[in-house]
């Protein structure tokens, strides 16, 4: 039986029972677009973070996108952030017609806070920061609260991978993604912005909607980036009761692949020492990503590229404006040599077996 990386049929067939009964219940309240069940999965969601606000929105680039630009972000603003994550970092940033500051990796593929802060000392311009828990790690918030401090920079934290852990309480707000793939994922697009500040949730709540802030009156050139309804009902009554058991089932998967991955051409390097990780993907790096790709395509096995290209060298790059912080050669070694295993909730033990027993047999070179 192939293991793909993400098994959504198993993942249908746990809740469809629950699921039906919601799309049976929102179809008939006749009630389908910022209406009570949005209420009441932001009140959720932001109760689980431990965050005041949350702003139910279409997409993570949506939530990225209008966080920055309720706190001001726009034409002209540079924006430090990491050149390895999903194109969306990047996008929400110069679709605002900010500029992308690249500062390089550490050796756990992260944006490396110690060249933040060199880049923040160097240049006292630079006032707004995008920083990625890319993997699920959550960065360690002592150092992201230091910074933020230190640096007096605006931070809107890119949680998209990373929902579950203590990430997102440091900046003034957080993205989170509800795409299909995501620890809390959705059957289609989502995401939400999360915030202590009244004033960016209510500026928030505007530029979703056409930037009206009561019915017909506009302030704000804003979006139509509304979570609708039926979305929202799901994720609050369907998924969220079941993140944290995913998330479990995640750790131990990450757990097993850590004690039995034993072989010297494939590098695990794992979470951070003492990070907490809800481990969205797992990365591992070697030498010959296309011949490990294809032993694992021989033993029916789909592996990821997260990611293949730094953002930097993306070919729309070259359209827009964007500095580096320093060198960028780490992000690019990283990119040129990392495959994610599967890692999703439905993983049964003799799948993870499988999965180990593959990387062991790798033999680069055959
Ligand atoms: C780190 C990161 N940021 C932002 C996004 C954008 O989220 P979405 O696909 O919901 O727009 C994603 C997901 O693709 C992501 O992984």
């Amino acid at each position: 039986m192939p293991i793909p990386a993400n098994d959504f049929p198993r993942m249908w067939r746990d809740v469809e029972a629950e699921a039906v009964a919601v799309f049976r219940e929102v179809g008939a309240g006749g009630w389908y677009i910022l209406g009570p069940s949005v209420r009441a999965f932001e009140q959720a969601l932001a109760q689980a973070w431990g965050l005041p606000h949350a702003c139910g929105v279409a997409s993570g680039l949506d939530a990225l996108e209008i966080g920055l630009r309720a706190l001001g972000c726009g034409p002209g603003s540079r924006v430090l952030t990491t050149p390895v994550s999903a194109f969306a970092t990047t996008l929400a940033i110069v679709r605002l017609g900010a500029e992308p500051v690249f500062a390089d990796i550490d050796e756990y593929g992260l944006i490396d806070l110690a060249a933040c802060r060199e880049a923040f000392a160097r240049d006292p311009d630079l006032r707004w920061f995008v920083p990625v828990h890319l993997y699920g790690h959550a960065l360690d918030p002592a150092l992201l609260r230091a910074l933020h401090k230190e640096s007096g920079c605006v931070m809107v934290e890119d949680c998209a991978q990373s929902i579950g852990t203590p990430s997102g309480l440091t900046g003034e707000a957080a993205a989170t993604s509800f795409y299909p793939t995501k620890n809390l994922g959705a059957l289609g697009d989502g995401g939400a912005l999360l915030t202590r500040s009244e004033a960016v949730a209510s500026a928030a709540r505007a530029l979703r909607d056409y930037g009206q802030t009561a019915k017909y009156r506009h302030a704000h050139v804003g979006w139509n980036s509304r979570l609708d309804e039926l979305h929202a009902a799901l994720l609050h009554r369907v998924f969220l009761p079941r993140l944290a058991g995913w998330t479990a089932r995640r750790r131990e998967i990450a757990a097993q692949y850590l004690a039995g991955i034993r072989n010297p051409a494939i590098r695990a390097p794992g979470a951070p020492p003492g990070a907490v990780s809800c481990w969205h993907l797992f990365p591992v790096l070697v030498e010959d990503r296309a011949a490990f790709l294809r032993r694992l395509r021989a033993e029916e096995i789909t592996g990821g590229e997260h990611y293949p290209v730094a953002i930097p060298d993306q070919p729309v790059m070259q359209t827009v404006r964007w500095h580096a912080a320093g060198s960028l050669e780490r992000a690019r070694a990283w990119c040129r040599a990392e495959v994610s295993l599967p890692i999703h909730p439905y993983l049964t033990d003799l799948e993870i077996n499988r999965v180990i027993e593959a990387c062991n047999r790798y033999a680069p070179g055959h």
